[in-house]
């Protein structure tokens, strides 16, 4: 089950943007510490499905950075770690043609696989590398996304395991970028307008 955010008489404390990012962010959505405990409620649900199977995480570059490093601190399992790039080249938010960057390294055939992304928006990002894991003949591939923003979906795709559900913004913050800025902030926080780009 995901966390769903309350954005108005949030029972979440909501916390102040640092003055450094004034000018940038315009709101925290999601502090370190309820990133920090939906992560490990995160690793204890992933747990229990994989019953101790080794799993081969394959994470998406780069947006899962944060994410990937905090989640795999807190999952009890063998797990063997791969990475795949994806491009999507289209212009403003839009997932255009999606493009190959880094290829699977692992065999992942008879596996157990996690595919682990930042954000679940579009859909095409996670469908179109999902179809590609499943035709290397995994055991079973289960989906993992921090935040899943399901206003702008245009694929049929739910992802397993869902962080936390969030409106229709751009964020950025916690390994996700605007122009490769702000992967650093340890938050995920709301671009400000002028600077957001066009949903
Ligand atoms: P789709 O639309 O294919 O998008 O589901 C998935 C990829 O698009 C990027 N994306 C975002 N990046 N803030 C970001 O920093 C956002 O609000 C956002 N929405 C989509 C992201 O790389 C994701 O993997």
């Amino acid at each position: 089950m995901s966390a769903q955010l309350k954005t108005k008489n949030s029972k979440l404390k909501t916390s102040a943007v640092p003055p450094r990012w004034h000018h940038e962010v315009e709101r925290v959505l999601i502090n370190e510490e309820q990133l920090a405990r939906r992560v490990k409620a995160l690793a204890r649900e992933i747990e229990k499905d994989f019953c101790g199977r080794e799993v081969v995480v394959v994470a998406l570059l780069s947006g899962t950075v944060m994410f990937l490093a905090d989640l795999i601190r807190q999952l009890n399992l063998p797990l063997r770690l791969d990475f795949m790039g994806v491009s999507s080249y289209g212009g403003g938010t839009e997932s255009g043609r999606l493009v190959f960057t880094k290829e699977l390294r692992l065999d992942v055939r008879g596996r157990d696989v996690l595919l682990v992304d930042d954000i679940l928006d579009t859909g095409k990002t996670l469908g179109r590398v999902a179809a590609k894991i499943r035709a290397l003949r995994p055991r079973r591939l289960k989906t993992c996304v921090l935040l899943d923003k399901s206003a702008r979906r245009v694929e049929k795709i739910r992802a397993d395991y869902v962080g936390f559900k969030i409106p229709d913004v751009f964020v950025i913050g916690y390994g996700l970028d605007f122009d490769e800025h702000y992967r650093q902030l340890p938050f995920v926080g709301v671009l400000r307008p002028p600077i957001c780009p066009k949903a």
